[in-house]
């Protein structure tokens, strides 16, 4: 049965090939249809299309639905096209004339609009979460082995020193900004496309600011065409932002992958964080950051996936656009699942101490005794070119003292200003009033 259903079925063809995984993901929407549902119906009792005792019975059974979907999950009846239909049909079947009321002033391309905003914006907010344990984690092994130090690379050769403190802190940081991407994104997802109904608006007086405010939104997307257009917009900017941080994750993976070889040998994880080879009995893979690295650099596609498909789009609802759900709702869950897994393993990462002992690092340190011959009073040039004849003659024997005081260098790593900086991205976010806007609407 269609909600459009006027007498004559599509070919079940037509119809498997429309709908496709499209129930599976709209499954996923289910909660914030009803909090959509939730504050549409309650502003039509304030405009005055449903009477007081309507409103009662339909917010009661929306209400009962929600908490009953929060706790065993939805399911779309073979036959129903999406949630909308499914969500409508519940209600309808439990009130009878009433349930049928509550579509006016509202077409599902709205309802999806709407349901994908309070999707995405929950699914930020779980990302957001999960980054943020991943950072304080990062942090900690930062501050834990800020005095062990490793070899810096340029041109993959063996350049400068670095230590084990700016190796993790350098992830943490850049955690910090993929939030202000991140919150850019969520800037654009929290704005309420409800009322745009069909995409053209509505003869009924809608208070589409009453919706605004019910539902935890920050505006309205105001203009009625444009909020439509928003579909694909949306979903590229979040897109972009999972693009950005799943870089960060991708490097962090392929260090990892790279610092576990032998021929580096500067980390170890426990045997059991490892895989083993079905021929060479003394493997010890690292499949976790290898998947993890190419999952991350497959997300960091999905910008070019959803460009692809809204390229040219003409204005107005395309069906085209539910596609949008199949390719971005998985890499949602893919994205925590390497957030949480790279904070999983880095639990249980060991750096082993004393790698700079080995004598194929001891050009490393030329800099730091060109510095102090340049410290003691000699210019730079001459300094350079003596240490460079010792380096030739073999003569060189390095000092491995290191002293590194600005801003961010070895000896001061900015760990407390990096955490400051995380702190006010994410204070940005103003979860809280989403949270409460949505507990409203369900009590
Ligand atoms: N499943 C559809 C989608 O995700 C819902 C909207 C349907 N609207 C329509 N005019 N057929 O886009």
């Amino acid at each position: 049965m269609k909600l459009w259903q006027k007498g004559h079925d599509s070919a079940p063809q037509v119809d498997a090939f429309t709908v496709g995984p499209d129930r599976e993901m709209d499954e996923q929407l289910a909660e914030a249809d009803l909090l959509g549902s939730l504050a549409h119906t309650r502003m039509l009792g304030a405009i005055g299309l449903l009477t007081a005792q309507e409103l009662a019975s339909v917010q009661a059974e929306l209400k009962t639905i929600y908490h009953r979907v929060a706790q065993e999950g939805f399911r779309i009846d073979d036959g129903v096209e999406d949630v909308h239909s499914q969500v409508e049909l519940m209600l309808t079947e439990k009130l009878g004339e009433v349930g049928k009321k509550i579509h006016s002033g509202r077409s599902r391309n709205d309802q999806v609009l709407v349901d994908l905003r309070i999707f995405l914006r929950r699914a930020i907010m779980e990302i957001v979460g999960d980054t943020l344990r991943l950072f304080e984690m990062l942090q900690g092994l930062s501050e834990r082995y800020k005095d062990v130090l490793m070899p810096g690379y340029t041109h993959m050769q063996v350049a400068m020193p670095s230590s084990f403190g700016l190796w993790f802190g350098a992830f943490a940081e850049s955690l910090a900004d993929d939030m202000q991407v991140m919150l850019a994104a969520y800037r654009v997802v929290n704005r309420n496309p409800l009322g745009s109904a069909a995409g053209y608006g509505s003869s009924f007086p809608l208070d589409r600011q009453l919706t605004t405010e019910l539902l935890g939104f920050d505006t309205p997307a105001y203009n009625v065409v444009y909020a439509q257009m928003g579909r694909g917009k949306t979903e590229r900017i979040v897109a972009q932002a999972l693009a950005t941080l799943a870089q960060t994750l991708a490097r962090l993976a392929s260090d990892n992958v790279m610092f576990l070889n032998q021929n580096f040998d500067f980390i170890s994880y426990p045997p059991e964080l490892t895989t083993g080879s079905s021929i060479m009995p003394h493997k010890k893979n690292p499949d976790v950051w290898e998947i993890m690295r190419g999952r991350c650099n497959l997300l960091q596609g999905l910008p070019g996936q959803i460009a692809m498909l809204t390229t040219n789009l003409p204005l107005g609802y395309n069906r085209d656009l539910q596609l949008l759900k199949e390719t971005l709702f998985p890499a949602l869950q893919q994205m925590r699942e390497a957030l949480q897994m790279a904070d999983f393993m880095l639990r249980h990462i060991e750096v082993r101490r004393n790698i700079l002992d080995e004598r194929k690092y001891d050009y490393m340190f030329s800099v730091e005794t060109v510095n102090n011959l340049v410290l003691g009073g000699m210019p730079f040039r001459e300094a350079y070119r003596k240490v460079g004849m010792e380096i030739e003659s073999g003569e060189f024997s390095p000092s491995k003292e290191i002293r590194h005081t600005h801003i961010g260098s070895i000896g001061n790593l900015c760990n407390r200003q990096i955490a400051a900086l995380m702190e006010e991205v994410v204070a940005g976010f103003d979860f809280e009033h989403v949270r409460e806007a949505e507990l409203n609407l369900v009590k």
